[in-house]
């Protein structure tokens, strides 16, 4: 049991939670408590890099969406000369939020209230009465909006509050490879199938980032039904074939679910299969190949998933893949959005099939999202209890396993994937944040 009592101090409960990492112990209190979620604010989305668009969405000049970081709203804008910028959405004259709405077009943003006016690159560029009210004092250039650091790998853009933090490539730590699987469809990458889902659910993101580190356990009994009405083209048996994989030290982790009897590159069609394999690096291709089910989490809040899905129970399944994003609001309260990635030269025909395998599965009546939240939103609901917080759960399958020096791909790749190894590398990365460690 790891207790918190209300005179020990937030940072002292952090140590003793990371001590507890390391013995395959994590508490329910972290799932639903007003102090962690500051703490979180502060220490991690302050720091980490984190998702903000896939490239796709802001395709032309002037294309923008509002996104956030932690609790900050950003603008994040395709400027004239086709770059990426990301830009607090709080006008500097008086703080009023500037951009109201989700998503657009526009080549300035022009403030409600007094009406400051930006170029979508951030600069400031219109003030009225600027020659009457200010009389020379006030230089454009020093109040541009708040600028965040941006990068991107393979048409996901990522931002970082900290100047300091290292580079979005070191922050990835080899975790490339695997994001690969997801994106490099065909030679042409892939590109969001239309706008995000999104929805507010009472449940904790970081319930969302575990399972989608990779929690196979789950999949035959939540997901039940798909195996028993053949909407997965495999026996539950075999969930769980295939590696957990990690990257220490940096909380990324991916479950590689895989079935023999599933054929390589299968659910995709032929001429894309060819692209991928092209496209992909010989031990990417070998993962691939032997891969039915992929599921990721990019530390902090990101995660992706690649699975065939029967449109025609019984019948091979299309393969589909989601990208979603966990962006908390409050205690065990979330926003979700949720996308469906296509290969950008794939068939129309092929998209839309993937499309609906996505929506019928992970959209937001999705079967299997309707279980994962069903339970997700309890567990969150439950460690709000009193008698439930200060109560430790099991991570330790797995806490003896060797990594498979066979396997191909970097990181610490264990069998099978029914494991709490990328658990606890996801919480230990996130007591590093919150210790002030990282
Ligand atoms: S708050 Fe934006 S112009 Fe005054
Ligand atoms: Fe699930």
């Amino acid at each position: 049991m790891t207790t918190r009592p209300d005179t020990q101090p937030l940072t002292a409960w952090v140590e003793q939670v990371r001590a507890g990492i390391e013995n395959g112990r994590f508490p329910a209190r972290a799932f639903k408590d007003q102090g962690v979620h500051d703490l979180e604010q502060e220490r991690l989305f302050s720091k980490a890099w984190c998702f903000l668009a896939h490239e796709s969405e802001i395709p032309s000049p002037g294309d923008y969406v509002t996104r956030y970081i932690g609790n900050n709203n950003l603008i994040v804008a395709r400027d004239e000369n086709g770059d990426i910028h990301a830009n607090l959405n709080v006008c500097r004259h008086r703080g009023n939020v500037m951009c109201k709405a989700e998503m657009g077009n526009a080549s300035h943003f022009r403030c409600s209230y007094h009406g400051w006016t930006y170029k979508n690159s951030g600069e400031l560029v219109g003030v009225p009465y600027m020659k009457e009210g200010y009389e020379g004092r006030l230089k454009r250039k020093d109040w541009s909006l708040v600028r965040v650091r941006v990068d991107a790998y393979e048409g996901l853009v990522f931002g970082c509050l900290d100047p300091e933090a290292p580079s979005l490539e070191e922050y990835l730590g080899g975790f490339q490879f695997y994001l690969d699987l997801y994106l490099k469809h065909g030679l042409g990458g892939v590109e969001v199938h239309g706008p995000p889902d999104h929805w507010i659910a009472d449940t904790d993101w970081k319930i969302c980032a575990e399972n989608f580190a990779g929690d196979g356990y789950h999949t035959p009994v939540a997901h039940q039904w798909g195996f028993n009405l053949g909407y997965f083209p495999s026996s539950g048996s075999t969930h769980s074939q295939g590696w957990a994989v990690s990257i220490p030290d940096k909380g990324h982790g991916i479950g590689l679910g895989h079935s023999p009897d599933f054929p390589a590159f299968g659910g995709f069609p032929d001429e894309l299969a060819a692209e991928m394999r092209q496209a992909l690096s010989p031990e990417q291709a070998e993962v691939f190949a032997r891969t039915r089910t992929a599921v990721g989490t990019v530390f902090p809040n990101l995660s992706f998933l690649m699975q065939p899905f029967s449109l025609v129970p019984g019948e091979p399944g299309v393969r589909f893949v989601t990208m979603r994003l966990y962006h908390p609001v409050g205690p065990g309260r979330m926003e979700m959005y949720s996308w469906c990635l296509v290969p950008r030269d794939a068939s129309a025909e092929y998209k839309t099939e993937a499309y609906r395998a996505y929506t019928l599965a992970f959209g937001q009546a999705g079967t299997f999202e309707q279980d994962d939240f069903e339970n997700w939103t309890k567990v969150t609901q439950a460690a709000g209890m009193t008698m439930v917080r200060d109560i430790d759960f099991p991570y330790i399958m797995g806490m003896e396993s060797e990594p498979d020096p066979a396997f191909p791909g970097p990181g610490h790749a264990v069998v099978p994937y029914v494991n709490d190894t990328n658990f606890r590398n996801l919480w230990a990365r996130w007591a590093d944040y919150l210790t002030g460690e990282a």
